[in-house]
């Protein structure tokens, strides 16, 4: 019978690696509490139409991403959530969370997207995500981007660049979206499929085309900053002055626009140069719109997510490797009524926070040696007829040319934590 595999683009994440993954989010908990952020958790499946709502009917990720489907027992159109915001304020809505205040939230999980997988581009992928609800910056785009910032030094991964733009506010879009298309069409010769497509539906995503040609023709366009008014322009340089306050380096990216459509004033893309075309390790901005979008009370809010496979792929790069937790002790048994003897002696260390690990399977001693030696365990703790009968065990040090001892059972836990 043939085997059966994952499926493209969803990925088995093996212990080695797994291990890495724990090492850094641990310190990404620690990050977030740091910054006073609470975790929210959302269920992984919503009703498609949330998704189209917010994250616009002329986006890649709607257009063609989406894993979704009808549940005829329900009658409901429902979908595989690919990223978190929206979920986010449908939950914030729903249950009236900003009512008495602003909140910073966070969430992590897995996201679905239907893309074309390559290195660093997944079908289902990780973020971490964190939304400041309520707030209406520009100290708190601030916040979120100095917040990138040290994440980056924590974690030793020195040359994140970090791309700001702004895109105003929703009158001021539509003002310039209308000399764009004008520009655009006066040089339609020159703009390929995916930017005909888009004149009309989403001609700012033409902005951050990757075809040479099309940048050619994006390059004498007008500009968006040119159309901002006096409101958007004072948020910017807020949200600047506070960057360069804190000695954090940007780079203004004119074209920056991102792919979700629920976006106004500052949008941001924090990229790394050691990852090929899927560079992107974070991405985020202002979203003041969403929540009437989606049918709640208008509420200012900003937030980002950062792709925790492109960020462990940085990790590798830069040869991190998780530090392994070893056991404390490997515990080897052989005769009659020794497996229960090592069995509960094994619990009972464990009930002192000792890391022990029972071999199980039966063996030799030693081939049972072998395995004790393989764990990477400090001790072996060594179960025979005779220990069973004196109420003791023997401790070898595997990692040390110290001699085995004998030790009363009582006295092992002590003996094992005073040894580390
Ligand atoms: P996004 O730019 O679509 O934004 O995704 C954020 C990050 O998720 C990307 O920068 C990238 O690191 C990672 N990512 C996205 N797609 C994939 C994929 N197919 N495979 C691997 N990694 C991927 C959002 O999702 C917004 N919800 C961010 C946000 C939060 N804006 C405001 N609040």
């Amino acid at each position: 019978m043939t085997a059966i595999q994952a499926v493209r683009g969803m990925n088995d994440i093996l212990p080695d690696e797994a291990e890495l993954w724990l090492e850094f989010e641990a310190r990404v908990g620690d990050w977030l509490a740091r910054y006073g952020y609470r975790n929210i958790r959302t269920p992984l499946v919503e009703h498609a139409q949330l998704f189209r709502r917010a994250i616009g009917e002329a986006t890649d990720i709607v257009e063609k991403e989406m894993y979704s489907w009808r549940d005829e027992l329900n009658d409901e159109d429902l979908t595989l959530r690919p990223e978190g915001t929206a979920s986010c304020v449908r939950a914030a809505i729903e249950h009236n969370l900003v009512y008495d205040g602003p909140k910073r939230l966070w969430y992590a999980g897995p996201m679905y997207r239907h893309e074309r997988p390559q290195k660093g581009r997944y079908r289902q992928f990780h973020q971490y995500g964190v939304e400041a609800l309520g707030f209406p910056g520009p100290d708190v785009d601030a916040e979120h981007i100095a917040m990138c910032a040290a994440l980056w030094r924590d974690l030793n991964l020195r040359d994140i660049a970090l791309h700001l733009n702004t895109i105003g506010n929703a009158e001021e879009r539509a003002r310039y979206r209308a000399d764009l298309v004008q520009h655009l069409e006066k040089h339609q010769d020159r703009l390929d499929a995916d930017a005909k497509r888009r004149l009309h539906t989403n001609p700012l995503r033409t902005l951050d085309s990757k075809n040479p040609m099309v940048q050619e023709v994006v390059a004498s366009a007008p500009s968006l900053i040119d159309y901002l008014g006096e409101a958007s322009l004072s948020h910017f340089d807020g949200l600047k002055s506070l960057l360069k306050a804190a000695d954090i380096r940007f780079e203004i990216n004119p074209k920056l626009v991102r792919g979700l459509d629920y976006y106004n004033l500052t949008v941001f893309e924090w990229i790394s140069p050691h990852l090929g075309a899927q560079g992107t390790v974070c991405g985020g901005g202002r979203y003041d719109g969403l929540f009437a979008q989606l049918g709640g009370k208008p509420t200012p809010a900003t937030g980002f997510a950062m792709g925790n496979e492109r960020l462990i792929a940085l990790l590798r790069e830069v040869g991190r490797k998780p530090e392994l937790e070893a056991p404390h002790a490997y515990v080897v048994h052989q005769g009659v009524g020794t497996l229960e003897y090592a069995f509960v002696l094994a619990e009972d260390l464990r009930g002192r926070d000792l890391r022990v690990v029972l071999h199980a399977g039966g063996g030799s001693f030693k081939s049972q040696m072998k395995k004790a030696d393989g764990s990477g365990a400090r001790y072996a703790l060594i179960v025979g007829e005779d220990e069973l009968k004196a109420g003791e065990v023997s401790v070898k040090p595997l990692r040390t040319d110290q001699p085995q001892i004998r030790v009363k059972r009582d006295a092992l836990a002590s003996s094992l934590q005073g040894n580390g």
